[in-house]
């Protein structure tokens, strides 16, 4: 049984469907890459590789992103882009708008190996979005209608919020930590508290959402603290979204010897835990930070926000695909993309090679980075996943009156950008989230005007500078 979609979800099953699914077809023979190499020239885009510096190459602008994730395709990327035979199939509407059947079996060949889900997955359990945020846009459409609310705690990645509310008009009913370790089994009586309140005030709260490994703390929850959450979703019917689009970006931090590995939500096994049809899982290329074997470059990237492709997971709630697939004329991936990300998922040798030289390389940027915050007293919450350190810079700041938009304008002056808690949702001031995946020279750069922003006397600006900047 498949719990709970939207009433406007069952109002559109309804009706006549527009784009049936279609049937499985041959797959069209292998012709050379069409693209011209222009297209991969794009060096200023939002949301694209993370890092703070808006130094390092004058045309970044500070528009950046709201959360300091600068991303600068990397033209050596191409060569390997190059090598990938693009189908004939991949220029035409394809397999329909969920992503090709060859995309669906890689990623599940992909996701098989790396989250060792309880069953092992298959396409029919999945369904391709435009990257992760269409992918939870789709659970807020599909299992929420206009005005109910899904529980989140706080801090939270900043673009939730649009993503449940832009189109699907799903508010967040936030949850306050106070001093309790938001990884912790404690943290689940803040999520009873939120829930009651919001019942108290007759709001329907439709699921819980969470990120593992987090953005912004870069922490995992441990499988004890999973099955807690499925069980508080079960009592209260929530359904529960898992967004764990971090999951291969987790490394050693000395520093935290005990820290939680990465467990994915699909690798437990919670049949006696929770209804399986509430349970989804959310994942994408977005973040998978690619090093390219052809060059010598310290870091390369594939860009691979700009691929768009993400997934939507649920193993037991073909509605729940079938609804996504419902509205995926405004949301598929290219063709190209498709094609291009079934290769890479395909090429074992390569994405182990990446993922251990990308785990090792977070590693000694977070160590380097880290090692700078101790020795300027400057402090953060130490992590073990993703490539962000939550900083205090409030609390070392000059002039401790400062205000966050204060400390944003003067390292706006130093012309470096971190992103504020604020946006986050932070339940304290003065937090900011710093990204560290960069080469040590733009590292050290970054941090050292980053040391002279907040040593800097309070810089007197006028609010419209820096309103752009949050
Ligand atoms: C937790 C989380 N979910 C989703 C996304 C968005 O991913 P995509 O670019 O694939 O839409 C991000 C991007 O930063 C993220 O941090």
């Amino acid at each position: 049984m498949e719990r709970g979609l939207s009433a406007r979800e069952k109002r559109l099953r309804g009706s006549e469907a527009i784009f049936p699914r279609r049937a499985k077809r041959p797959m069209g023979s292998a012709v050379e890459p069409q693209w011209g190499r222009k297209y991969w020239s794009c060096r200023e885009c939002e949301n694209n590789i993370p890092f703070f510096l808006l130094c390092a190459n004058s045309s970044l602008d500070s528009h950046a992103g709201g959360d300091g994730e600068v991303h600068q395709f990397n033209p050596c990327v191409l060569s390997l882009f190059l090598q990938f035979q693009i189908d004939a199939h991949a220029l035409t509407y394809g397999d329909g708008f969920s992503g090709s059947h060859k995309l669906k079996k890689s990623l599940c060949h992909f996701l098989n190996r790396r989250f060792r889900p309880r069953i092992a997955l298959c396409p029919s359990h999945l369904t391709i979005t435009s990257g992760v945020s269409n992918a939870v846009e789709c659970c807020a459409w599909a299992l929420a209608d206009p005005g109910d609310h899904v529980l989140v705690g706080r801090p939270y990645f900043n673009a939730f919020k649009t993503i449940f509310g832009a189109r699907p008009r799903v508010e967040l009913q936030e949850v306050k930590f106070g001093k309790t370790d938001p990884f912790s089994m404690a943290a689940l009586q803040h999520y009873e508290r939120a829930y009651a309140e919001a019942k108290n005030n007759d709001v329907r709260v439709k699921a819980l959402l969470l990120c593992s490994p987090h953005n912004p703390l870069g922490r995992c929850y441990s499988e004890e603290v999973l099955r807690e959450y499925m069980r508080f979703c079960s009592r209260n019917g929530l359904h529960l979204i898992s967004d764990e689009i971090y999951a291969l970006s987790v490394w050693d931090n000395p520093h935290l010897p005990d820290a939680t590995p990465f467990r994915s939500v699909l690798s437990i096994n919670f049949e006696e835990v929770i209804d399986p049809s509430t349970v989804h899982v959310v994942w994408g290329l977005s973040k998978v930070r690619i090093h390219i074997p052809l060059t010598d470059m310290n870091i390369d990237d594939f860009g691979a926000t700009g691929l768009r492709i993400g997934c939507l997971i649920s193993q037991s709630n073909t509605l729940l695909l079938d609804a996504a697939e419902g509205i995926s004329l405004y949301n598929f991936p290219s063709s190209l993309a498709d094609n291009i990300a079934t290769s890479l998922l395909l090429d074992d040798k390569f994405t182990s090679e990446y993922i251990a030289t990308n785990r090792k390389r977070l590693a000694g940027s977070y160590r380097f980075a880290t090692k700078f915050l101790r020795s300027h007293q400057i402090p953060y919450v130490e992590c073990n996943a993703a490539f962000f350190i939550w900083i205090n810079l409030g609390a070392v700041a000059k002039d401790r009156t400062s205000s966050d938009k204060d400390i944003l304008a003067r390292l706006h002056k130093e012309r470096v950008y971190i992103a504020t808690g604020a946006i986050y949702a932070s339940e304290e001031p003065g937090w900011f989230r710093m990204v560290f995946a960069h080469p040590q020279n733009v590292l050290e750069e970054g941090l050292n005007r980053m040391l002279r922003a907040i040593q800097s006397r309070q810089c007197l600006i006028q609010e419209a500078d820096v309103a752009h900047l949050t």
